[in-house]
């Protein structure tokens, strides 16, 4: 922990506040599960997004095996943009959303990991807006937010809504992780933050970006909030289902118990 907090320290004083450094660079990891429709669109607005506000990234696209052919759309994506930007790193079959996030960081070579979904639900108009606020406290994570000041969910059911609430109240009082998120996944890491907390983490599925806040909490890592409206996806199926919901809080129980 000390020699952790040590180079947090140097790191802060060759980042002057608030200030995006040539040197920084950002990795977008996006998952993708028969994402076809969305693909071309997400990463059209995340180059557009980077490039307007001259900010360095690349693409990470860790598709797994989707049958509706999303893996032939991000080839043609690489082929357009250019391998040093999309980076296509697809994996065999569906292997679940915790351990997609492991693969594709393995291949990051920014500093910073950007996570969010491919669907369109999470807009890249926020994310400047994310690494401002990350500059701003030299946090070592930023997590959006749906249920702080302008933030929201837009297009759920109430089934789907309540799901959302309840799981977010239950982990609020039973590990007050100090974050009004959990469930979300459009986040920011400083990179080596991330690769500590995939190392501590156990859970695969869902529950993952549950256990990334409470782990970070407890290894005392500060966390940023911003404001973000999630968008129900327009193309496409969500991919959680009740055997989520089960492992969801069995996850939690777990983490309660050992936590
Ligand atoms: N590679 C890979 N493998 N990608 C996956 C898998 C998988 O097994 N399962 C889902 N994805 C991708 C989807 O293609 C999408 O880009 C993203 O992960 C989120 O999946 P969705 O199926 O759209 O999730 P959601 O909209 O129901 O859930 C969202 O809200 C939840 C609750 O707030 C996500 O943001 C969840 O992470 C979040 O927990
Ligand atoms: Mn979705």
């Amino acid at each position: 922990m000390a020699s952790e907090e040590a180079s947090r320290n140097s790191r802060s004083r060759r980042e002057p506040k608030g200030r995006i450094l040539q040197q920084d660079k950002y990795s977008v990891l996006l998952p993708t599960y028969n994402e076809r429709e969305n693909l071309p669109f997400i990463v059209w607005l995340l180059v557009k997004s980077f490039s307007e506000s001259g900010i360095n990234y690349e693409i990470i696209i860790i598709d797994d095996g989707s049958p509706d052919g999303t893996r032939d759309i991000a080839e043609q994506l690489v082929r357009i943009y250019g391998a040093d930007k999309i980076l296509l790193r697809p994996r065999e079959k569906k292997l679940g959303l915790g351990t997609a996030y492991i693969h594709g960081m393995k291949h990051a070579t920014g500093n910073y990991i950007i996570i969010m979904d491919a669907d369109l639900s999470h807009h890249p108009k926020f994310i400047p807006e994310f690494i401002r606020k990350q500059k701003e406290g030299n946090f070592d994570i930023v997590s959006g937010t749906r249920y702080k000041g302008n933030g929201g969910v837009y297009g759920w059911d109430l089934k789907r809504k309540i799901i959302s609430r309840v799981a977010n109240f239950i982990t609020q009082i039973l590990l007050r992780p100090g974050a009004s998120d959990l469930t979300g996944s459009f986040r920011l890491y400083r990179k080596e933050v991330l690769q500590k907390l995939i190392e501590k983490c156990v859970s695969k599925g869902y529950v993952f970006q549950m256990e990334m806040i409470v782990r970070a909490r407890q290894l005392n890592y500060t966390i940023g909030e911003v404001p973000i409206s999630f968008v129900d996806r327009v193309y496409g199926a969500s991919k959680l289902g009740g055997n989520e919901i089960v492992s969801f809080l069995k996850g939690l129980l777990t983490l309660f118990a050992t936590t």
